[in-house]
């Protein structure tokens, strides 16, 4: 299969504003008229999303690292499969919330599972398909996980929050994972500070981003 659209994966620790900068990001180009596709993991499609209840839901403390594992990568499979791929190949921009870089912080560094592994899941999971962008919103977790902590208080509806209940040693090591995959990728990484207020941190982002687009995909979306 081949690609011809733009994939940009948004990264980070809990509560950094992934969520909100993706949204900006995607408010941004459509005024612009570049027509995204808006998506996130774990979900993206139902039956991703169904899975995406079982990892997030808190009551599910004795989900086994290795079937936590195992369910990341159903679900992006099913989700790659439905959305992001078909997307791609219709020449699209794709935006998501959270991809492959994401098991490899959360699972090889949080939780220590085997990186072989997890290269190899993931190679499966993502058929072909890499990001040709990622944002990695970097934030001291401490900071993160007050600021999930008060969305999660300020939301009705399931409380996804099983990651939000880690430890901050947890925390802080993913933080050094995506730190390390980014130094490992500099041209396919952009490191935005988080610290800063959400209209300065989609500055720095929106400057750097719509310049990174291809030339012949703006004309096209
Ligand atoms: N730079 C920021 N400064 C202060 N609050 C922020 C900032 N970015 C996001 N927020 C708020 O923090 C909470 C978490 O942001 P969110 O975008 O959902 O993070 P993530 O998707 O990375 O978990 C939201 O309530 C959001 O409004
Ligand atoms: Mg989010």
């Amino acid at each position: 299969m081949i690609h011809v659209g733009f994939f940009i994966s948004f990264e980070g620790v809990e509560g950094c504003g992934k969520t909100t900068q993706i949204k900006l990001l995607s408010e941004l180009l459509a005024a612009r008229g570049i027509t995204t596709v808006l998506t996130r993991e774990p979900g993206g499609c139902p039956i991703a999303d169904k899975i995406r209840t079982i990892l997030l839901d808190a009551e599910n403390r004795a989900l086994s690292p290795l079937a936590e594992l195992m369910l990341y990568a159903a679900a992006r499979t099913q989700h790659v499969t439905e959305v992001i791929s078909p997307a791609l190949t219709a020449g699209k921009v794709v935006l998501c919330d959270r991809f492959c870089d994401a098991t490899v912080a959360y699972q090889s560094f949080g939780r220590g599972i085997d990186r072989s592994v997890i290269d190899n899941l993931n190679k499966h999971a993502c058929q072909g398909v890499s990001p040709d962008l990622t944002v990695l919103v970097d934030c001291d977790p401490a900071v993160g996980l007050e600021r999930a902590r008060m969305r999660i208080e300020a939301t009705s509806g399931p409380r996804e929050e099983r990651f939000e209940l880690e430890t901050l040693a947890f925390h802080q090591r993913v933080r050094s994972g995506y730190q390390q995959l980014a130094a490992q990728e500099p041209d396919r990484f952009m490191v935005v500070s988080g610290s800063g207020s959400i209209e300065e941190i989609f500055s720095t982002i929106s400057s750097q981003v719509v310049v990174r687009i291809p030339e012949v995909l703006r004309a096209i979306c």
